[in-house]
Formats: C-alpha cells, structure tokens, sequence
C-alpha cells in the first residue's frame, strides 16, 4: 500500500499536469479565437445535423448576417444550391474533408458570393462523427476579374474581326462612291430623261453616296479604335480645334434647330496632345448631342462647349439639353456596340472609342445625365 507520502507526491504531480494541460488548452482556445476572431474567411463549426454551433467574424463579413442571426440554422440554407452543399457535406463525412472550389452562397442582400470551401469532419475519441468545421474564401472578386479578363480578351478578338472586316471593306467601298459620283455625271448629263426620270435617278444615287459615306465613317472609326497607333502629339489651340470641329459637323447640324454655344475660358489654351485623336473624340461626342436632341422633338435644341484649365488638366464640357441617359443605359454606353438608335443610324462605336483615344492620350471622359434634363459629357485632357 502506498504511504499517504506517496499519496501526497502522485497528487502534486497530477495536479501539475493538470494545470500545464489548462495553460495549454487556454493558450490553444486563444489561438482559435485570434483566428476566428481576425480571419476574412468564414470559418463555421455545426452539429451532426448540419445546424451551426459557431461562425466567425470573418463570416459576418462574406455572408452579411451576424451570428444571432444564424445560431441554430443549417448552414446548407445559406448556400444558393443547398443540395449541392448537402452531397458536398456528406462527402467529408465519408471521406473525412472534402474542398470544393466554388460553391455560390447567398448574401443576406441578396447577391451571390462565390467560395472556396473546404471541409473538415469533426470525430470524437470513439471515433463517432460530431461535426463539421468549413473554412470558406470569399472569392467573388477574383471570379470577376477573371470573367472581366476573358471579356476584355473576347473583346479584343472582335475587335481585330472587326479590324479586319473594315480594312476588306475600304476598296470596294472606295470603287462605289467613285461609280456613284460617276452615275451622278451621266445622270445629269443623259438626253432623253424625262425631268421627273432624271430627279429620282439623281436621289437615288445621292443615298448612294450618302450611305457609302457613312459606311467609310463607320470603317474609318473601326480601323482607329483597333489599330494600336500611337499618339502624335503637336501643339495646338484647343478653341480653334473645337470651333473647327463645329464647322466640320455643319452638315450634321443643318435644317436642326440647335444653338450652339461657345461658353470658352477668357485665355487661349495651348495643348501638346494629339489633335486628330481629340477632334475625333469631339465629333463623335457633339454627334451624340445632336442625335439626343433631334430625338426630343420639342423645344430649341442647344449645345454648350465649355472649356476649363484646372491645376494639371483642361476639361471639356459638352452639354446638351436633350433626354438625357435612362438608368439602364447608364451602365452600358461604354461598351462596344451597344446603341439605343435604330439600325442605320448608330452602330455603338462612338463612345468606346472616345474612351480608347482618352485612355491613349493619358485622359478621362465621365458624363452626368438626367432624364429629361440633357446630359454632360466630360473630357479631361492632362496638361502636361
Ligand atoms: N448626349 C447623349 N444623350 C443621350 N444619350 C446618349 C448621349 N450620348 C450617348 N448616348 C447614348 O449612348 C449610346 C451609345 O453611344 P455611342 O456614341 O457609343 O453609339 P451610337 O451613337 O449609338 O452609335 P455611333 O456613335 O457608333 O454612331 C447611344 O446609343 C445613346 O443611347
Ligand atoms: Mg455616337
């Protein structure tokens, strides 16, 4: 029999143990918290059902609920396909974890967040199944830049098509507005026509001419925004640019009832830019303008040029007092192609190149718009 010594001795050493094992535990239960509480990811613990018995903060953040709020559901709820989650769950519990890249969750506004997510079964010492703990990374924003990369990339290859396309389409384009503006001499020219003969064959070759111009404009926009040309930079009055831009679009701005109004800061701006690539910015933006405003139909028409030198740019103004731009347009009048004229009448180039040339010259364009106001496009042009 051991002596009450011994006793005594065996006690101290299993109480020292025992306080060695508290540290350890209350140093591994602070690790845990410093994770849960610190980590962006969302770490969750349930039961054997599947109901949560703990989530982090890092999940307040992916998933948008607090965790009152989640307490005593079942995590499976939370993802956008719950039976997907749920066949997701039972492979970890018959394999032991389970990582699957990818599982959309819902927010608690409602938008889908995308996560990488792994699994982690949790087992007593019986080894009897008790849980599960999933480590899942918001990984939303990586999936969109990946999707913006393979647009950008689409992008870039339709534009080459389209490249290519314009460049095929220039010769022949060429040789029918030189037999046009033949057809129009011998029309004239032709004896025996009657008067009336005579005036239809000459409209009819004056659209003609007209059309196969806009299809050289449309072309010659193309080729711009797909060929990677440098800008050639000279300097140049920027009023005298817009003001000859304004003569330039006479023909547009004929039979229109539309003011236009120079609203120039007092000095002259000296610019060392690109002259061409700007003016072909302008054109296509006052274009815009005259469009909106011929699609009102009521009231006086008026475009306004306003110029200003800030500390390292210029702005140009260029506003309008036509319909403005509806909510849903708002978001995609910078994209290639995308138009809200008829066919005919707009391809939905402009903008996007006005955004190309600005971004080649070191710029930017924005636009404020409001419905049945007009609208404002700005373009700054740096100084330097
Ligand atoms: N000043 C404006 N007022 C109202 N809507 C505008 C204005 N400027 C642009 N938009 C809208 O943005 C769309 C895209 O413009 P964008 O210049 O890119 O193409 P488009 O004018 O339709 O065709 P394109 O310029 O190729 O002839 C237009 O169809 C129009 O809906
Ligand atoms: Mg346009």
């Amino acid at each position: 029999m051991a002596s009450i010594e011994q006793l005594e001795e065996k006690l101290k050493k299993i109480s020292r143990e025992l306080s060695s094992h508290k540290i350890e535990l209350h140093q591994t239960r602070g690790y845990l918290q410093c994770i849960l509480q610190n980590s962006n990811d969302m770490i969750f613990a349930t039961d054997v059902d599947g109901i949560l018995v703990s989530f982090s903060k890092g999940g307040e953040k992916v998933l948008g609920y607090r965790w009152q709020e989640v307490a005593g559901n079942f995590i499976k709820h939370f993802a956008v396909d719950p039976k997907d989650f749920e066949r997701l769950i039972r492979t970890s519990q018959t394999q032991g974890s389970a990582v699957r890249l990818e599982l959309p969750f819902r927010h608690k506004d409602g938008h889908t967040v995308y996560c990488d997510v792994s699994l982690i079964t949790l087992t007593n010492t019986k080894g009897q199944n008790v849980g599960l703990v999933g480590v899942c990374r918001d990984i939303t924003a990586w999936k969109k830049l990946q999707e913006d990369l393979i647009r950008v990339d689409r992008l870039a290859e339709i534009g080459r098509i389209a490249a290519g396309i314009a460049h095929e389409i220039n010769n022949p384009l060429a040789i029918i507005n030189e037999i046009a503006g033949w057809a129009s001499t011998v029309v004239e020219d032709a004896k025996g026509l009657s008067n009336e003969d005579r005036d239809e064959l000459s409209k009819a070759v004056g659209h003609i001419i007209e059309q196969t111009k806009r299809c050289r404009a449309i072309t010659h926009q193309l080729l711009g925004f797909s060929r990677d040309s440098a800008p050639e930079k000279t300097e140049f009055d920027l009023h005298e640019l817009l003001r000859k831009t304004i003569v330039f679009l006479q023909p547009e701005l004929k039979y229109k009832d539309i003011d236009i109004v120079f609203n120039f800061q007092d000095k002259p701006i000296q610019l060392r830019s690109d002259p061409k690539m700007l003016e072909q910015v302008f054109v296509n933006l006052i274009t815009n303008a005259i469009h909106a405003i011929s699609d009102k139909n009521n009231g006086k028409g008026r475009i306004e040029l306003r110029t200003m030198c800030m500390e390292n740019y210029v702005e140009v103004a260029i506003s309008d007092n036509g319909p403005g731009i509806k909510e849903v347009d708002k978001e995609r009048i910078f994209d290639l192609f995308y138009t809200t004229k008829p066919p005919g009448i707009g391809t939905g180039l402009g903008l996007p190149i006005c955004q190309n040339i600005m971004k080649k010259l070191g710029g930017k364009i924005a636009f404020e718009s409001q419905i049945g106001l007009g609208t404002t496009f700005k373009v700054a042009i740096p100084l330097s």
